[in-house]
């Protein structure tokens, strides 16, 4: 039998640094440590009209995003890339798994929580269900692993727990997935506000890196990140957020250890530390925007999603059809 790794990202906006290091840098390092596993990647379109986008924007950021993935130098040999809505089981299988979420369960979600907070009106209940469709997403293929970024962890913890009611319910289906979170990049900080996580969606984009900025916004935008008085580079997450978001970024670039860093600018302040981090950033996004210009509008991506389709859709359609049965549901 296939094994799985499995994971999705949101075609809202376009990629950010969190993004890059949090979730797709991971998933190239695991690619190569785990070769025996086929790796199912998506794009998660019906996540993101969970929340309104532009039609003429969704369209290109998931053809952005879809460029992207590749870019970041995933192995095509065993991948299987698609896109969610191209698979009409994800929704099939997401209302399964609302008939059997229970309210409680969604309304303890802290990311619903906090877009509830910032957003008080027309909250559309498909954000509400969203873990429901995202159980869906994973469970439909058995999926052994899933990496996400640490934001992810409570929406895992579900997928679990509906995981085991299934099983409990209807009979051993579904495999329990596993998160697998890198220890470093899970959650990288916005470079304005170091407690707020780096997202998309934030409208000052000033703390924000995207992965298709030009090198010298990326100078700019990391050169004038917030920190604090001290001028001392070490990593105390608590009292320096704002540089040790600045290290974690450093460290999981490099793959230098906080305290290989603290000791290669023990004699250096802030400006130093910031312009070289700037040019690390800048070389490994650089090299990404390079190979995405490559694939962007390449005959070889059309080929690559269409093949992925077809092939999730075949692993996808089985599943469904021992899911039904052992529901009662159809004729
Ligand atoms: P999203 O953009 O919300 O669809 O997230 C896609 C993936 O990126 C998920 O695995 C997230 O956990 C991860 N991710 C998003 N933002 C960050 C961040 N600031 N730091 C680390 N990982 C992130
Ligand atoms: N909810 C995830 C996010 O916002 C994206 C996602 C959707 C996902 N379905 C998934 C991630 C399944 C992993 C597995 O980041």
């Amino acid at each position: 039998m296939i094994k799985f790794v499995l994971s999705g990202i949101k075609p809202t906006g376009i990629p950010t640094l969190g993004n890059y290091l949090g979730a797709l840098k991971n998933f190239v390092k695991l690619q190569n440590e785990m070769q025996d596993y086929e790796f199912l990647l998506f794009i998660a379109d019906m996540h993101a009209i969970t929340v309104y986008q532009d039609p003429k924007e969704l369209k290109q950021n998931i053809k952005n995003l879809a460029a992207l993935y590749l870019a970041c130098g995933l192995n095509t040999d065993n991948l299987t890339l698609f896109v969610q809505s191209e698979v009409k089981e994800h929704v099939e299988l997401g209302y399964i798994m609302q008939s059997i979420t229970y309210m409680g369960e969604l309304e303890r979600m802290t990311q619903y929580k906090d877009k509830k907070q910032k957003q008080a009106h027309g909250i559309s209940s498909a954000l509400f269900t969203y873990p429901s469709l995202m159980a869906a997403d994973i469970l439909l293929y058995d999926a052994k692993y899933v990496p996400v970024g640490d934001d992810q962890m409570q929406h895992l913890e579900l997928t679990r727990d509906l995981a085991n009611r299934f099983n409990n319910r209807y009979g051993e289906t579904f495999t329990v997935p596993e998160p697998l979170v890198s220890k470093k990049g899970s959650r990288i900080m916005d470079l304005q506000d170091p407690t707020k996580k780096m997202a998309k969606s934030e409208e000052e984009n000033k703390g924000c890196i995207f992965l298709l900025d030009p090198p010298s916004v990326i100078r700019k935008k990391i050169k004038s990140a917030v920190t604090d008085s001290e001028a001392k580079i070490y990593y105390d997450k608590e009292n320096k957020p704002g540089i040790s978001n600045l290290m974690t970024i450093y460290s999981s670039i490099t793959d230098l250890s906080y305290e290989e860093i603290e000791n290669k600018y023990k004699d250096k302040g802030y400006g130093d530390f910031k312009k070289d981090l700037a040019e690390i950033v800048v070389e490994e996004i650089s090299k990404v925007q390079k190979e995405f210009e490559k694939w962007y509008d390449s005959k070889e991506l059309k080929q690559i999603l269409y093949e992925g389709k077809c092939r999730a859709s075949m692993f996808a359609r089985s599943k469904m059809k021992k899911i039904k049965k052992l529901i009662g549901i159809g004729y």
